[in-house]
């Protein structure tokens, strides 16, 4: 039997990460969203590609959740993008509102699926989505580590003139201003970081990294960035539909790893066919458990916004 895969939002995001589910052949796809004839759209327009594309999944629109009944996956990206000069905190309640009844929605109609939370303020949508749906912590997951790695990666490629397969990295924290891209953790094809590039170069790149966001909403704006969230949300949903098991960092309900609990922030995670199935605790240095200790506080700071008005 096909997989299935439900995107709420057919906006930039959603409907990238349909296209690029469509194209990888990884699942029928249900596109939703609130704007009439959008998802229809979108989806219709999806399923003519096949035929150029070579794939036979089904992508259909809608504006009701009845069609995306037992969904395996459901990704949210329904919500407000940041527009210029607006940071992902500011737009915390808007989101709230939409991810509270997308989520109460899609899982009323796919109650064993995993969640996929894309909507930013990324980490307190996650916390929202989790409360909503009732789901155990390992079946609701946030995309935020493996595109802030991607943005890493590719600026150390680039500053390198290497191929972007041979970087690895590490990025912690929340995804905000206050993630954590751990240099130590990061290398080329095995080689430490450290050891390619001077510190102020490679505090360059982490600056890079932690602006990533903002940089191409100050090139876009009337949006925010949806090729490369799009294409991070998508080998989540491979590693998970694929049982893969990659290791990749995702926000997870953290209850006691890196002295950490009840919030939901950026880790290195194994990615399976029952979603979360580990979380690794690596060994930070001092200064790193402090930068995660700190953006940790942000995301606690806009949880208990929601809290309070919940
Ligand atoms: N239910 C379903 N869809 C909704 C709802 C809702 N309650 N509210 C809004 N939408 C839809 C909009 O109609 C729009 O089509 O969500 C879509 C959002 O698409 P875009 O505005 O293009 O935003 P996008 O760039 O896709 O970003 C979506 O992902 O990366 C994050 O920060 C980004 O939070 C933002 C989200």
């Amino acid at each position: 039997m096909r997989k299935k895969v439900t995107v709420v939002g057919a906006g930039n995001v959603g409907a990238n990460c349909a296209l690029r589910i469509a194209d990888k052949e990884l699942a029928d796809v249900v596109l939703v969203d609130v704007v009439e004839g959008v998802p229809q759209g979108k989806g219709l327009d999806l399923l003519e590609s096949g035929p150029v594309q070579g794939y036979d999944v089904s992508v259909t629109g809608s504006n009701d959740y009845e069609p995306t009944a037992n969904s395996d996956i459901v990704v949210v990206t329904a919500g407000f993008p940041r527009k210029p000069g607006m940071s992902r905190d500011d737009l915390l309640m808007a989101n709230y509102e939409v991810v509270r009844s997308a989520t109460e929605q899609a899982v009323k109609y796919s109650p064993n699926s995993i969640l996929i939370m894309v909507t930013n303020p990324l980490d307190a949508m996650c916390q929202a989505a989790y409360w909503v749906s009732g789901f155990t912590k390992n079946r609701v997951i946030g995309m935020a580590g493996v595109l802030d790695t991607a943005r890493f990666r590719t600026f150390i490629a680039q500053e390198l003139d290497v191929s972007v397969e041979n970087v690895t990295a590490v990025v912690m924290g929340g995804h905000g201003d206050t993630m954590v891209p751990l240099v130590r953790l990061s290398g080329v094809s095995g080689i430490p970081l450290t050891e390619l590039l001077d510190t102020a170069t490679l505090d360059r790149l982490v600056d890079r990294a932690r602006n990533g966001g903002a940089e191409i909403v100050k090139y876009l704006k009337t949006g925010s960035a949806y090729y490369a969230p799009s294409a991070a949300t998508v080998e989540m949903v491979e590693s998970i539909l694929k049982d893969k098991k990659k290791v990749l960092p995702c926000a997870a309900l953290l209850e006691g790893e890196y002295g950490i609990h009840g919030l939901f922030v950026g880790v290195p995670v194994k990615l399976g066919a029952r979603g979360i199935e580990k979380i690794f605790e690596v060994k930070l240095s001092p200064e790193e458990q402090a930068l995660l200790q700190k953006s940790a506080a942000a995301v606690h700071e806009l949880v208990e916004v929601l809290k309070a008005k919940r």
